[in-house]
């Protein structure tokens, strides 16, 4: 059985086939799935998805694009959430560089990543983290605010094997999905070569990034059996291993 970290099934390219697409999913081989908050709005969808199905759980929280729909208000709105039975998580929050250049929108990021990861720490929850091209920020904003005192995964890990190691030092996970898969994902190989199985999560970030051989269509967690097999090549261990072991990552990472 595999568990699904870190998918977005309120996505509107779901709206077609969701509700049997997840019960074929959750009767299949995916015993659970944390679906993401990447936004108010889909804060709310996923605790709408969670409170629907047994095996989904929510993540709360506002992803660094959208940092700018954060204030006193809906902040204070997002830690009511925290507190309900089916949220077992903050995320996905961080800093995103690729899609944001404007320096004092980058501020607004850091400032409300910083925040969030205080909410997780006075919730007594795990984080995803999302962080792209803005390595050095993230690791300086983690230490600011004493991530090694909260428990999380670095979901979609694109950074160099070494930097893993930094990620690892503070006792996070680290997220791994279809891109792993890819022919030029040379970086990627390489780190999860070298972090232990014990510290990897398997992931989809459905819809986007499918593994291949389904590489730019829609993404499900019924393609994380192609995520596993290339982990279990890289690392010399059968498929099954890496279903087993990273479930129980996740399990203990989501008290589940
Ligand atoms: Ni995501």
């Amino acid at each position: 059985m595999i568990f699904e970290s870190h998918a977005h099934y309120d996505d509107e390219q779901f709206n077609e086939d969701r509700d049997s697409l997840l019960k074929e999913l959750l009767n299949g081989n995916i015993c659970n799935i944390i679906n993401i908050g990447a936004s108010i709005e889909s804060t709310k969808s996923s605790i709408a998805l969670a409170e629907q199905y047994p095996q989904i759980y929510a993540a709360v929280g506002v992803h660094p694009s959208d940092a700018g729909e954060l204030n006193e208000q809906s902040f204070a709105w997002l830690r009511e959430q925290t507190t309900h039975p089916k949220v077992v998580s903050v995320g996905e929050i961080g800093l995103d560089y690729y899609w944001e250049k404007e320096p004092d929108v980058q501020k607004t990021q850091r400032y409300w990543f910083a925040r969030q990861m205080e909410l997780a720490k006075e919730a007594r929850l795990p984080v995803v983290i999302h962080s792209r091209e803005a390595a050095e920020d993230t690791v300086r904003v983690m230490k600011s605010v004493h991530a090694e005192e909260i428990p999380g995964v670095v979901h979609c890990y694109s950074y160099s094997p070494e930097l893993a190691q930094e990620f690892l030092k503070m006792g996070y996970y680290i997220g791994v999905g279809g891109v792993v898969t890819f022919k030029n994902a040379r970086k990627l190989k390489e780190t999860v070569e070298q972090v232990p199985l014990e510290k990897i999560l398997l992931e989809t970030d459905a819809p986007y990034l499918a593994p291949e051989p389904y590489r730019g269509k829609r993404n499900c967690s019924r393609y994380l059996g192609y995520v596993a097999e290339e982990i279990a090549r890289l690392k010399q261990v059968s498929a099954e291993e890496v279903e087993d072991v990273t479930r129980k990552n996740a399990q203990k990472l989501f008290q589940i």
